[in-house]
């Protein structure tokens, strides 16, 4: 069994969409057993609200459900339950890498590091326009293909 969490700030724009993206993936590929999804954010201001209805709306014309998905914030228990824990932006690692226990180790990365797409970090679209969603799964598609290959090799 292996265990991924994705985390953003909110946890209702970015980290809910790599969580629905890769679910979606790991059940394509028969792996649901050995692959358990999570997402959190850093922040707590939304913890307990249903994700963005712009996350939402883009995912489901991709064909996945975000809609079960409800935001939590990341916590230092988090470091002993996943093997992947996996920032949308550097600010969110930043944060992550202040509450990681000294003995920690898993894998803490941007998840952008499974992708070979040349940005770095999945840009914050909570203040833009429909465009920055799309995009926001662009990036996540691409990099849940990379880390499901990474994941594959290790079970
Ligand atoms: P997320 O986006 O981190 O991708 O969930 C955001 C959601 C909410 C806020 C910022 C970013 N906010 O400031 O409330």
């Amino acid at each position: 069994m292996k265990k991924v969490l994705f985390v953003c700030l909110g946890n209702i724009c970015r980290s809910p969409t790599a969580h629905g993206v890769f679910q979606s993936l790991v059940d394509q590929n028969g792996l649901s057993e050995q692959i358990h999804v999570d997402s959190a954010g850093t922040a707590a201001y939304h913890v307990g609200n249903p994700p963005d209805s712009r996350s939402t709306e883009t995912a489901k014309k991709r064909g996945y459900d975000l809609t079960p998905l409800r935001a939590r914030q990341a916590i230092e228990e988090d470091f002993y339950e996943f093997d992947y824990i996996l920032a949308m932006d550097s600010s969110n690692l930043i944060n992550l890498k202040a509450i990681r226990p000294s003995d920690y180790d898993g894998h803490l990365s941007l998840f952008l590091d499974f992708t070979s797409m040349s940005e770095a970090e999945v840009p914050d679209p909570y203040y833009g326009g429909d465009a920055g969603f799309e995009h926001v799964l662009d990036l996540v598609e691409s990099a849940s293909q990379g880390l499901l290959e990474q994941i594959k090799k290790e079970l």
